[in-house]
């Protein structure tokens, strides 16, 4: 980067602090960011030839539940969590810090992932930064990193997602967002839900962006020993960027998904996932440094004591309740996580291994989120277009565990693609249909070879029944047109 790092985090906040009355997207700016922008000089200065990370000197925004041990509060959103002190930094935060990154700040989202009551709080809406927006909706819970993006407030932040908090916002605010296999960064230090799920990725303006921040988060952390060394495998000599490739997406078997798949109820994935949230969060709070709630339950007495700060009233906290009454891993829960297993294995990942695919492509939100979000699978979302009222819609890349390689390639390659032909107007003013529209658009740019395609997922209430959940095409691109 040609700017110095301070310039740049003087703009960025001039940037901010112009933009985020209206948006909300931003809780907190850290007021050490100027001192990490003037070692980054430093360092630049004494030492010109070292090689640098592309995130040295870069301000980026966390996600609000991605710990930082320095002045900033760490909230998920909530007045609960004011004032509690981290007793160290998050393993990702650990290592952007490493690497000289500057932390700008705290980025907004929906208040405890929107775990505090599913359905109920709005999407961007926490009680510490209010109502955060810029289109119609903002979808979330990483919809403060999503906007902050979005409005070219800053050029990269992180957010974590377990199911769908990363790829929806993402999607509705026309940005590049990431989603690592599980385990692949580590989740120490932010606030949980799932172990099995949960995953730190970036969000930036584009794929490479995107690429090179998680260059300097991925790989082992003592802190979450057991996921990281188990996903470490997949890191490939060298990193991700070698696979900005823009012809990447040549020859990669996909499988467009035009089928919704999604039951996050009757698979078990809710219960389950509440009572990891209660053992989680009460493991993470107890570890706090300093904090005056301690466990789900006082976080819950909290929220009753505090009803006008924490609009308790408008929208409860049914989901937290629901998850204090569960009481821990036993019999039930394993049985889901063992069955929610088997749906990946004997769904997803054979139909990927059965029709050789490189990757599932969904177009828009939602279709197949669950499958994804249930094995811990990867998956990227590049901005694809607008629909006819305006709100940008993203492609989605997804894959086997450790598939990064392929998808970044297929992500940069379509996104590279894509803006070569620009201004293709049918391509940005598409309705809800889309994915036909993407389909022929692609169609008319390069050589497809397809075939029908059916994904089939084990039918979630008779597991000795096949459904056929996903359905579609499979798609070769042979050529670039
Ligand atoms: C963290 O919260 C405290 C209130 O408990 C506040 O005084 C402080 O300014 C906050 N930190 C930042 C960086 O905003
Ligand atoms: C997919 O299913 C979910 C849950 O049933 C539903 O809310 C969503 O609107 C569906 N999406 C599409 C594109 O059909």
């Amino acid at each position: 980067m040609a700017v110095k790092a301070l310039l740049f985090l003087q703009w960025i906040i001039v940037s901010v602090l112009n933009l985020n009355p209206l948006l909300r997207s931003v809780l907190e700016i850290n007021p050490h960011a100027r001192v990490q922008a003037e070692e980054a000089d430093r360092q630049r200065r004494s030492n010109s030839h070292h090689p640098r990370s592309f995130s040295h000197g870069v301000p980026m925004l966390l996600k609000d539940t991605i710990a930082t041990d320095d002045k900033m509060n760490t909230t998920a959103g909530s007045y609960a969590l004011l004032g509690s002190v981290v007793g160290q930094d998050a393993g990702v935060v650990e290592k952007l810090m490493n690497v000289g990154a500057v932390i700008l700040g705290m980025a907004s989202l929906t208040e405890w992932y929107s775990f505090r009551a599913l359905a109920k709080i709005p999407n961007g809406w926490c009680a510490r930064g209010g109502q955060a927006q810029l289109l119609q909706d903002p979808c979330g819970s990483s919809s403060g990193s999503a906007i902050s993006m979005a409005a070219n407030m800053v050029t990269v932040s992180l957010g974590s997602e377990t199911h769908g908090s990363i790829l929806y916002p993402a999607d509705y605010n026309s940005v590049v967002r990431l989603k690592p296999t599980v385990g692949l960064t580590s989740r120490a230090g932010v606030v949980p839900i799932s172990s099995r799920q949960d995953t730190i990725g970036p969000m930036a303006r584009t794929v490479a962006d995107a690429v090179n921040l998680l260059d300097a988060i991925v790989g082992f952390d003592p802190e979450d020993s057991e996921a990281t060394s188990e996903a470490a495998q997949f890191i490939p000599d060298g990193g991700y960027k070698q696979f900005l490739n823009e012809d990447g997406i040549i020859g990669k078997d996909w499988g467009l998904i035009t089928w919704n798949y999604s039951d996050s109820i009757r698979s078990g994935e809710l219960m389950l996932l509440q009572a990891e949230f209660k053992s989680s969060v009460n493991e993470y709070l107890k570890e706090l440094a300093i904090s005056s709630v301690r466990s789900l339950a006082d976080i819950i007495d909290f929220n009753q004591n505090n009803p006008e700060l924490e609009k308790l009233e408008e929208y409860g906290q049914q989901t937290l309740i629901e998850s204090e009454r569960t009481n821990g891993i036993w019999e039930k829960e394993r049985k889901a996580a063992e069955y929610l297993e088997k749906l990946s294995r004997d769904g997803f990942e054979k139909k990927m291994k059965d029709y050789k695919l490189d990757a599932l492509v969904t177009p828009g939100i939602s279709l197949a989120m669950t499958v994804l979000a249930i094995g811990g699978y990867p998956g990227i979302s590049v901005p694809a277009g607008y629909q006819s009222v305006g709100m940008p819609f993203g492609i989605y890349f997804g894959g086997l565990k450790g598939s990064e390689p392929k998808l970044i390639e297929m992500a940069y390659a379509f996104e590279q693609a894509t803006r070569l032909r620009k201004p293709p107007p049918q391509f940005f003013q598409l309705t809800n249909h889309f994915l036909f529209g993407t389909f022929w658009v692609l169609k008319g740019m390069v050589g497809f070879d397809f075939k029908d395609l059916l994904l089939t997922q084990p039918n979630i209430l008779d597991p000795a029944r096949s459904n056929t959940c996903l359905r579609g095409v499979r798609l070769k691109l042979k050529f670039r047109g």
